[in-house]
């Protein structure tokens, strides 16, 4: 089985095993702190444990980075990284807000730019966006580019939850001269989104995203010909470690970044 089938079948049934749960008292059950620094809920652990149990009945030889379960090494002879935010957008689903997804993506080497094959799930229809290396971005079973026309209206991604006033006065710009800013809640599926053209630009940062929450959406933005880049305007790359926390734009073209940040000093 190729790795992006075990990624897409693993989605699926976290789906299955979720989609009845968000929105529920039970979802929101307190598990303690997970690996990745946030409260982990009844409605992470049961998507977790779902690719987990998955993985070890077809005997795949890996290593889960999984953001509530930490370092899960399922092989001596792993043949790489599973990256895991099984749900992203917990607040989301634990509140029954209709905008969350699962995250998984596979990494040969300890980096970013590693990886091979990534997948996310729209948890709440079951919507699947997969990626590739070399082989292109789909959204269920057509293929995705970024938004390559003039908009009609141009829509700015920026997710500025919990960031400091410091950031957000440099980022004031941006809200005075593009009226059609946007944040949903979960970075993954507006990563997605972002390639399947549905936003123009996505913006984050707050140095505060996890490996997890963007390593499928990397290669999903890069495969559908976004450029993804760090606050440097440097192309974005990072280790796969717990302690990394990255800020990232992924832009459909030179020409909105420019427009985007003109007048912005970072
Ligand atoms: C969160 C989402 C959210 C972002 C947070 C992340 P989680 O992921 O991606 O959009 O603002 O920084 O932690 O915790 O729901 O997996
Ligand atoms: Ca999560």
């Amino acid at each position: 089985m190729e790795v992006i089938e075990i990624l897409r079948e693993a989605s699926k049934k976290i789906y299955e095993s979720v989609k009845d749960l968000a929105g529920t008292e039970d979802a929101a059950g307190h598990f303690g702190i997970g690996a990745g620094g946030d409260i982990s809920r009844n409605i992470d652990i049961i998507a977790e444990k779902t690719v987990l149990d998955y993985l070890k009945k077809i005997n795949f030889e890996c290593i889960v980075l999984g953001e509530e379960c930490g370092k899960v090494e399922l092989s001596e002879n792993s043949k790489g990284f599973v990256i895991m935010d099984a749900i992203d957008g917990s607040a989301n689903s634990v509140r029954g807000v209709p905008f969350f997804c699962s995250s998984l993506a596979f990494a040969t080497d300890n980096k970013l730019s590693s990886i091979t094959d990534g997948v996310i799930t729209n948890l709440t229809n079951g919507e699947m966006y997969w990626a590739s290396k070399d082989k292109g971005s789909f959204f269920n079973d057509s293929k995705i580019h970024v938004h390559s026309k003039e908009p009609i209206y141009k829509i700015v991604g920026i997710n500025t939850s919990g960031a400091t006033s410091e950031l957000m006065q440099k980022l004031n710009p941006i809200y005075e001269q593009h009226n059609h800013t946007r944040h949903f809640g979960a970075n993954a599926l507006e990563m997605a989104m972002f390639a399947r053209g549905l936003m123009d630009i996505f913006i984050d940062l707050r140095k505060k995203i996890r490996i997890q929450d963007i390593a499928a959406g990397y290669l999903i933005v890069k495969e559908a010909g976004g450029l993804l880049l760090d606050e440097k305007f440097e192309s974005l790359d990072a280790d796969l470690s717990y302690e990394t926390r990255v800020s990232f734009i992924a832009a459909a073209n030179q020409k909105i970044l420019d427009d985007v940040f003109s007048g912005i000093k970072m």
